[in-house]
């Protein structure tokens, strides 16, 4: 039997730490408060290799909906730390306040499909566009994005939740075009979404009955893993926790 740590669902954790990043690397993780966002702290903390860790979440003042508290937060960071070396976006929601995911068309409505972009797209968006220029130039520096398979438009089969995966799917596109700049000023570093799996979170507690859920700890060591190793040249896209391409 593995002596390898195993979620119970049997995901192979060999997580051994961010080894292509410098040592003593600078962390950033905006939503430390979630699920998966406190996990990574956890994960980072726990690696030898790691110096510093940041988490940043609506508790420390960085408001996805605010641009002017997302700026202020990537200065606070630049003038502490100056250039970081790891960036993790792991916000999101499933649906605004009060309104349930949708089952069908007749249940679209622009408050939902606007207010679920506003904080899984155009909020990332935002904190790629400050953050970003953090990052390392001289050396390989990463950035992960928490994405969704539901935000995979080969991969929609069953329809439903239709703000969700829009937003997704948009948050998709912001990583790719983002990637294209990022690669022209730094050429060794690289941005990426994930799929971190069905998570045991708070996220979508109530829903999915049956669903197996991924201990956050577990996911985190993984999304974390295989962005140590992706190559630059697949930087830009969309993968699971395993690093397996997911189509967009
Ligand atoms: N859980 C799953 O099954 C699952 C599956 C696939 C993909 N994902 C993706 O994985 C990511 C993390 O999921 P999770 O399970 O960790 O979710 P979670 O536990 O609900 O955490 C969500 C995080 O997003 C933050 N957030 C929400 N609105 C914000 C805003 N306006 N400004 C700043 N921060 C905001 C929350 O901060 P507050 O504490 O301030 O609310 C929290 O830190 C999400 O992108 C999700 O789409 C999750």
């Amino acid at each position: 039997m593995s002596d390898e740590p195993q979620s119970a669902d049997g995901d192979v954790d060999t997580f051994a730490g961010m080894r292509s990043l410098r040592d003593g690397y600078v962390a950033v993780v905006v939503g430390s408060t979630g699920g998966l966002g406190s996990a990574m702290i956890d994960v980072l903390r726990s690696d030898a290799r790691c110096g510093t860790v940041v988490g940043l979440s609506r508790s420390t003042g960085l408001d996805l909906l605010d641009e002017t508290s997302i700026e202020r937060a990537s200065l606070t960071v630049g003038a502490l730390h100056g250039e970081i070396d790891l960036l993790f976006i792991a916000t999101g929601i499933l649906n605004v306040p009060g309104v349930d995911p949708e089952r069908s068309m007749r249940s679209w409505t622009s408050a939902s499909l606007l207010g679920v972009f506003a904080v899984n797209t155009v909020g990332p968006a935002l904190v790629l566009k400050h953050f970003l220029p953090l990052l390392r130039s001289g050396t390989r520096s990463v950035c992960g994005v928490a994405s969704a398979r539901l935000g995979s438009i080969g991969d929609n089969g069953l329809g439903g939740w239709v703000s969700y995966r829009v937003s997704k799917s948009g948050l998709n596109q912001v990583v790719r075009t983002a990637s294209i700049e990022l690669g022209r000023r730094c050429g060794l570093s690289v941005v990426a979404g994930y799929h971190p799996g069905t998570l045991a979170t708070g996220f979508s507690a109530g829903r999915g009955a049956g669903l197996a859920r991924r201990d956050p700890g577990v996911a985190a060591r993984l999304c974390l893993g295989s962005l140590d190793v992706l190559p630059v040249g697949s930087s830009g896209g969309f993968f699971d926790a395993f690093g397996g391409s997911i189509a967009f």
